[in-house]
């Protein structure tokens, strides 16, 4: 059985997930509007990554035998300045992601939860690669530089994203 300092905060954690599937289905609308169908998918596509990982909470709350407790979601931005702006927001909310876990983890670990600490762990390894993946995006744009060729080729290059 989960804690009950666990279990609020793996509810808290689900409901951050949650918004990352929101704020990555905001930043797929802009791309939609400012003609980027490539980054709009990239977007939809990590939009239901995040949800999945939404429900690995939702399911080990359930499963440890917690009740999960589910709040409002934050309306996320819906302007952005660019597509560079945008992967850089959605990097910088991956780095916050990754401090959530970490404290996580850390609550985990002083509550002696083995269990939960072995739940944790795939999302210690998942956050470095979500770290990378926006990383690398950011740097494509930065070398991109608004060269419209250029553009369009990164554009093709994110819609080819595997998945959904
Ligand atoms: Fe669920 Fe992108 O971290």
């Amino acid at each position: 059985m989960l804690s009950s300092t666990l279990e609020v905060a793996f509810n808290d954690q689900l409901g951050a997930e949650l918004y990352s599937s929101h704020l990555y289905l905001a930043m797929s609308a802009y791309c939609e509007s400012a003609n980027q169908p490539g980054a709009a998918r990239w977007f939809r596509l990590q939009a239901a990554e995040e949800r999945e990982h939404a429900m690995k909470f939702f399911g080990y709350v359930v499963d440890r035998g917690g009740r999960v407790a589910l709040g409002p979601i934050a309306g996320p931005p819906a302007e952005f300045a660019s597509l560079l702006d945008a992967f850089q927001r959605a990097l910088q909310a991956e780095r916050e992601v990754t401090a959530r876990i970490n404290r996580l983890y850390g609550a985990a670990v002083g509550e002696a939860d083995y269990a939960a600490q072995a739940f944790l762990q795939w999302f210690v390894q998942e956050q470095v690669e979500e770290e990378k993946q926006a990383g690398d995006v950011v740097e494509m744009l930065a070398v991109a530089d608004d060269v419209p060729a250029s553009l369009f080729m990164l554009d093709r290059e994110l819609g080819s994203r595997q998945g959904g």
